[in-house]
């Protein structure tokens, strides 16, 4: 039985600011952003977007009745989520209208948990072929105003639906992963934003990636030039590159320029975002699918997922026959068409912005947000969120 992804949907918030105009503002040569991290635009998200309503935004695009009804296990994965204890995925039943009769569970582990997911649902689907799996993978990546980190934050979401008999990638049964204790990037509970030391955090991107792919190498007999392409986790779109060029010289001219070339495609919706944590290797992937016509049926697609802490991941999949046809190009391309450019002012202004914490209520302006979904407000520390 074939098992893997059925539909993917992305959302990501209607304003962004400019990197070099960001650049500029810092004192910094534009060239170390758009060059250097390979980043344009970075997503802001407003007050009234969380990582729930992302999630809800991104999933109500691809969800139809008979997967509504078929959802029996919500998944999502983030490591901004907005309850140390209840589950971001209880909010989602509501919102999209989902089946009650299903689990629904949060998964943490840095920038990995929607592989944790994906792959738990794929276990699901072998047991239970009839039923389809929602895997939510959204955040919010704040590192603070002038920090090093700042050029890299970004929000959005990635919803996935994994079921038999998928329309996109059926996902093979090879993985390869590994899990050691590090301290490159983490959030104390107390504190709204990441901690992270980025050079030791770039390194340790590369040695799990160098770790992993020898193994899958080892497990499969595969080489480079097995794959039509592999997508990365992008915090910036120049990460996944550091790791793919440590190994790209095993390969002959033709398959360099073919993953290099694909590579390019993969990073394109990532570089106009930033990086959106959890989401970020599965926005690659819809780059790469929307965005590069010369991919066929069979074509195999490399995975390399990373979460700091740190956990690596090496996986693959199979493209479907007819995978374009259920593609949301046209929506995504509408999408990034009608974001709004802001200046550097808003958006420290937006990024200021935030829910009181003392219980007192706070009703926000949903009018001045065009998603379908959004947060609507908190009274005696509880969110309301809003579909319109
Ligand atoms: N034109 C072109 N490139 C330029 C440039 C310019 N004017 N100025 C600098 N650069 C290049 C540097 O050479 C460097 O390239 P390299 O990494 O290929 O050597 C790159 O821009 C970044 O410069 P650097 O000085 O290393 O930036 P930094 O000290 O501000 O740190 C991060 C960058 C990514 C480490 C930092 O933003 C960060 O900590 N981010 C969060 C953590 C993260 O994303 N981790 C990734 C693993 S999950």
């Amino acid at each position: 039985m074939k098992i893997g992804i059925d539909k993917l949907g992305f959302y990501a918030p209607h304003l962004y600011v400019d990197m070099n105009d960001l650049a500029k503002e810092r004192g910094i040569d534009p060239g170390k952003f758009t060059i250097g991290l390979g980043q344009d635009e970075m997503a802001v998200p407003p007050v009234t977007q969380d990582p729930v309503s992302l999630a809800a935004n991104a999933a109500d695009q691809i969800l139809d009745e008979e997967d509504k009804e078929k959802i029996d296990l919500v998944i999502f994965g983030t490591e901004s989520g907005v309850d140390h204890s209840k589950s971001a995925a209880v909010y989602i039943h509501q919102l999209l209208g989902l089946n009650p009769r299903a689990r629904s569970v949060e998964l943490k582990q840095a920038c990995y948990g929607a592989t944790a997911g994906i792959q738990m649902a794929k276990g699901h689907i072998a047991l239970h072929p009839d039923k389809k799996v929602l895997v939510l993978a959204s955040d919010i990546a704040r590192y603070g105003l002038n920090t090093p980190g700042e050029s890299t934050q970004g929000a959005g979401a990635v919803a996935i639906l994994v079921s038999a008999s998928p329309r996109l990638l059926e996902l093979e049964s090879e993985s390869t992963y590994y899990t050691e204790d590090i301290m490159d990037f983490w959030r104390p509970v107390y504190s709204t934003t990441a901690y992270v030391d980025g050079k030791y955090s770039n390194e340790q991107y590369i040695a799990f990636f160098q770790k992993v792919w020898k193994d899958y190498q080892e497990q499969t007999g595969r080489n480079l030039e097995d794959f039509a392409a592999i997508a990365f986790h992008l915090p910036y779109t120049k990460m996944g590159w550091k790791a793919l060029r440590t190994v790209i010289e095993d390969a002959s001219e033709e398959v360099q320029e073919r993953l290099k070339n694909n590579y390019q495609i993969s990073t394109k919706y990532n570089r106009n975002v930033g990086n959106i944590y959890t989401g970020s290797l599965y926005l690659s992937l819809i780059s790469l699918l929307e965005n590069q016509d010369e991919l066929k049926e069979g074509d195999t697609i490399g995975l390399y997922s990373y979460g700091s802490g740190a956990v690596g991941e090496f996986f693959s999949g199979k493209l479907q026959p007819g995978y374009k046809k259920h593609l949301q190009t046209a929506e995504h391309q509408a999408m990034f068409a009608n974001r709004e450019c802001i200046s550097v002012a808003a958006y420290e202004k937006v990024f200021e912005e935030s829910l009181p914490t003392d219980g007192s209520e706070k009703q926000l302006n949903i009018d001045e947000d065009p998603a379908k979904i959004c947060l609507a407000g908190v009274k005696d520390h509880i969110r309301s969120y809003a579909a319109k």
